[in-house]
């Protein structure tokens, strides 16, 4: 819940001046995850702004409903309407603060899905989980919701594996740490799909300009779901820079 309309443009706008900066063309894929109110307006600066052209568009979260009387919610299709790729599910604030189960979660990914968007699914354990020795047993339950409902479109879908403990407080998860689980994961869909190396597993908790190189030479670890350090154009670029192959 970050943004105005006045701090989006102005982040758009750093990014695109950044981005012209950079070796073109990106090798890797850069999308900003935007409130929904928000997703006219950022894809009226993208189409408007050549520089932003290679800037994918997500949402936040998005209902499990198709349609109908849901009042409040957001579905798949309006998302569609406004060009998004991506959509982030299971945030780890979602399951917390709005009671989002591991099902619930799954049927958001099929929704997604079923209207050709790419939902980044977001896994992780708590510092409880995590001290009790759960991590692998917590994250694997997690993910096999979403094997379980969505099949062989598993592969279609991006994992983002983010330690609770890790998301906003500065306390990043060594590579090491963040590598032991994502290899767990991949093993795991290894085990759904012919195609695991399709689906691209992220490291989000607490990543920026000074720790992304790091974590994202490690072998499993495609990508980064970035918090914080998104909302600083130069940080975002310089992770950027580092996720460039
Ligand atoms: P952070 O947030 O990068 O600020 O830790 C990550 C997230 O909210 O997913």
């Amino acid at each position: 819940m970050n943004g105005s309309l006045a701090a989006n443009a102005a982040l758009l706008e750093a990014l695109g001046e950044g981005l012209k900066d950079l070796s073109l063309p990106l090798t890797c894929e850069v999308a900003v995850c935007v409130p929904a109110p928000y997703l006219a307006q950022v894809q009226g600066l993208k189409s408007s702004r050549s520089s932003l052209s290679a800037l994918a568009v997500g949402a936040q979260d998005v209902s499990a409903q198709a349609s109908g009387a849901y009042t409040g919610e957001v579905s798949a299709a309006m998302l569609q309407d406004f060009g998004c790729r991506y959509v982030i599910v299971g945030h780890s604030e979602r399951r917390q603060y709005h009671g989002e189960s591991d099902a619930l979660v799954a049927d958001k990914a099929k929704a997604a899905l079923a209207a050709g968007i790419t939902p980044i699914v977001c896994i992780g354990e708590t510092l409880a989980e995590r001290e009790g020795g759960h991590t692998e047993e917590v994250v694997k339950r997690q993910l096999a919701a979403v094997i379980h409902v969505n099949g062989h479109c598993i592969s279609e879908i991006v994992v983002a594996y983010e330690p609770v403990w890790a998301i906003g407080t500065g306390k990043t998860a060594s590579p090491e740490e963040a590598q032991a689980v994502h290899a767990v994961l991949r093993a795991q869909l290894r085990a759904a799909t012919d195609h695991p190396m399709r689906v691209k597993i992220l490291y989000g908790g607490s990543m920026n300009a000074a720790n992304a190189a790091a974590l994202l030479s490690q072998p499993d670890i495609d990508g980064g779901l970035i918090g914080g350090a998104s909302l600083k154009a130069p940080d975002f670029l310089k992770i950027i820079a580092a996720a460039q192959i």
